[in-house]
């Protein structure tokens, strides 16, 4: 059989990997599992309860009756117990450190399937299968993996890329609408920070179904825009601009969701508001126009997301929380700004009384 071209590859040296995206992710799949099984590797497939469900043919078809482990579904599964879970399968699975995991499911199966594989045997390798438009286009690559602290979110963890991701867009056609808008806000951040003609195209017809047959392509150029960015700064250890650029609207935006009470918002609409922000903020330091704000908030609004508070939430306790944020650094927010659309930096040094008086803007109380 001739062998599947990837879409793209994310170049890091000995730790590089191919994305494969659309109908021909499944064959590459395929046969990628056929040729562990024929070298006698052992591996465990890391499944999400809820896709288990809603994919079962597919699933089957994909992964047979390769030994599963079940995470169930949404962010509470990323602790210590389920760790425990899936390394224990590992281990009753009898994985080697020639044996590797797949993780099958969105970004809490993904971070939670990849800190398993960083840590089990001190390391072995993992293949993402991301299953929600969120994983695809972003968690699935990059190499970030980790679990939550009841003190905060994603505290313990490791850098460990994958070995290989394969992006089955057909898989997202049972995905919930609101979890697709969702995955819509990292879209909309790349295409603003990275790629003005996604924006033209999102601002010139929405994409808001998974059945657009424009997602596998539009999947493949944010893998490519996150590949860049992390290709720069692996580690995020930029001191100006890097990985820190993916955080355009997470400040405002980790702040909604830690204020609102986490799981009142979905991430990806606590975002929506969050890019909203971003662009007010770069408007109110002259980088650019009230046109161009009002573009991006009609562009996050087509993807069905929020562009204001759904409830009042009062401005000190969003302030309070911005400065709690992980990315605080030196006692200093670092914002990330857009220079213009497809191109953003960090900055700091932002007086809080505008901050919180963007906050206003959003139905915030003050
Ligand atoms: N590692 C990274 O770089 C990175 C980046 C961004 C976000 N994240 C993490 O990702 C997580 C969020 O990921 P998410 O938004 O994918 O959420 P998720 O994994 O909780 O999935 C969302 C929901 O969709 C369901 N689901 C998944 N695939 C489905 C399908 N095809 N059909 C039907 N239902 C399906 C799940 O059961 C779940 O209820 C957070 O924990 C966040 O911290 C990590």
């Amino acid at each position: 059989m001739s062998e599947i071209l990837p879409s793209l590859t994310v170049s890091l040296g000995e730790r590089s990997y191919p994305i494969f995206v659309g109908p021909s992710a499944a064959s590459a799949l395929r046969a990628r599992i056929e040729s562990l099984r024929a070298k006698g590797r052992r591996v465990l497939v890391v499944v999400d309860e809820a896709l288990a469900l809603a994919q079962g043919t597919a699933l089957d078809d994909l992964f047979g009756d390769l030994p599963r482990a079940l995470v169930p579904s949404g962010e509470t599964s990323k602790n210590f117990h389920m760790l425990e879970h899936v390394c224990r399968a590992a281990a009753q699975a009898r994985i080697d450190r020639k044996g590797a995991l797949f993780a099958v499911g969105g970004g809490v199966t993904g971070d939670l399937a990849g800190f398993a594989a960083a840590s089990y045997l001190r390391g072995i390798p993992f293949f993402q299968v991301p299953t929600t438009l969120l994983a695809m286009v972003d968690s699935s690559v990059g190499g970030k993996t980790g679990i939550n602290l009841p003190e905060g979110k994603n505290l313990v963890g490791a850098f460990h890329q994958p070995a290989a991701v394969f992006a089955c867009t057909g898989l997202l056609e049972t995905l919930p609408p609101r979890e697709f808008s969702a995955g819509m806000a990292e879209v909309i951040k790349h295409a603003l920070i990275a790629d003005a003609e996604l924006f033209d195209l999102l601002e010139k017809q929405p994409l808001q179904t998974p059945t657009d047959p424009r997602l596998p392509g539009i999947v493949t150029r944010n893998c490519a825009i996150k590949a860049a960015v992390v290709q720069s700064d692996e580690r995020e250890q930029a001191v100006e601009g890097g990985r820190a650029l993916l955080n355009l609207g997470h400040t405002f935006g980790h702040a909604i969701e830690a204020v609102a009470g986490y799981g009142t918002y979905l991430h990806g609409e606590a975002i929506g508001v969050g890019l909203v922000l971003a662009g007010r903020l770069s408007a109110a330091l002259e980088l650019i126009d009230q046109d161009t704000v009002r573009r991006i908030e009609t562009v996050v609004a087509s993807a069905n997301l929020p562009t204001r508070l759904r409830t009042p939430l009062p401005t000190d306790q969003l302030w309070e929380a911005m400065t709690r944020d992980k990315k605080v650094d030196a006692g200093e927010i670092r914002f990330v700004v857009l220079k213009d659309i497809g191109s953003a930096r960090t900055t700091r040094s932002i007086p809080p009384p505008l901050i919180h008086q963007l906050w206003l803007t959003t139905g915030a109380h003050p």
